[in-house]
């Protein structure tokens, strides 16, 4: 069974699937940007689970309840602040797509859905950080054929949906 790769325009915290990805910090306490919506959408219940986790090491991934999101679960992925591109920040955001999906492949999660990791506070050049997105999700799913039905890239801007669709 191929899985379906999709784009589209939103707000990740509307979507409706069985697990979003959030683009946290090492701390897991919340934060700006996405990390900010999906706690304010997902209401105070998911810090405290979040509390109880200890923090993610960057590239790494943990998972929470959806709470009041209309999903089943939240995995929250540290993505790295680009310095340039001599820290290993590429190969930190390949582990944040792979880590993302085993996590959800363990709890046999079918639909998932991920923002573009890295691309705002973290500066992380957007065309680089699509072409690994899409890349590392591909790879995956090729490697894991029977994993997934859906994947979904959940892009917040018009620009950056063009220039992930434009990677395919
Ligand atoms: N839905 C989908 N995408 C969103 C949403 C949303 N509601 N809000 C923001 N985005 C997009 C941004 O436009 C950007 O393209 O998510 C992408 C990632 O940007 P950030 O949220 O800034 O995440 P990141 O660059 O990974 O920086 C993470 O920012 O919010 C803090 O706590 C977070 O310290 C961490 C850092």
């Amino acid at each position: 069974m191929k899985t379906e790769i999709q784009f589209i325009q939103g707000d990740i915290t509307r979507l409706i699937c069985d697990a979003i990805v959030n683009a946290a910090n090492r701390t897991l306490l919340g934060g700006g940007g996405v990390d900010g919506a999906i706690h304010r959408a997902a209401g105070p219940e998911l810090l405290e689970e979040c509390k109880s986790l200890g923090g993610c090491e960057t590239g790494q991934a943990k998972i929470t309840k959806g709470y009041q999101l209309p999903v089943s679960a939240i995995i929250h992925t540290v993505g790295p602040v680009w310095h340039g591109g001599k820290y290993q920040e590429e190969e930190l955001l390949v582990a944040c797509y792979r880590n993302s999906l085993a996590c959800a492949q363990t709890q046999h999660l079918k639909t998932v859905a991920f923002p573009s990791i890295s691309t705002g506070a973290y500066r992380f050049p957007i065309r680089k950080a699509a072409a690994i997105a899409v890349g590392t999700v591909k790879k995956f799913l090729e490697e894991n054929p029977d994993a997934f039905e859906k994947v979904i890239f959940v892009l917040f801007s018009e620009r950056d949906l063009e220039i992930y669709q434009n990677i395919l």
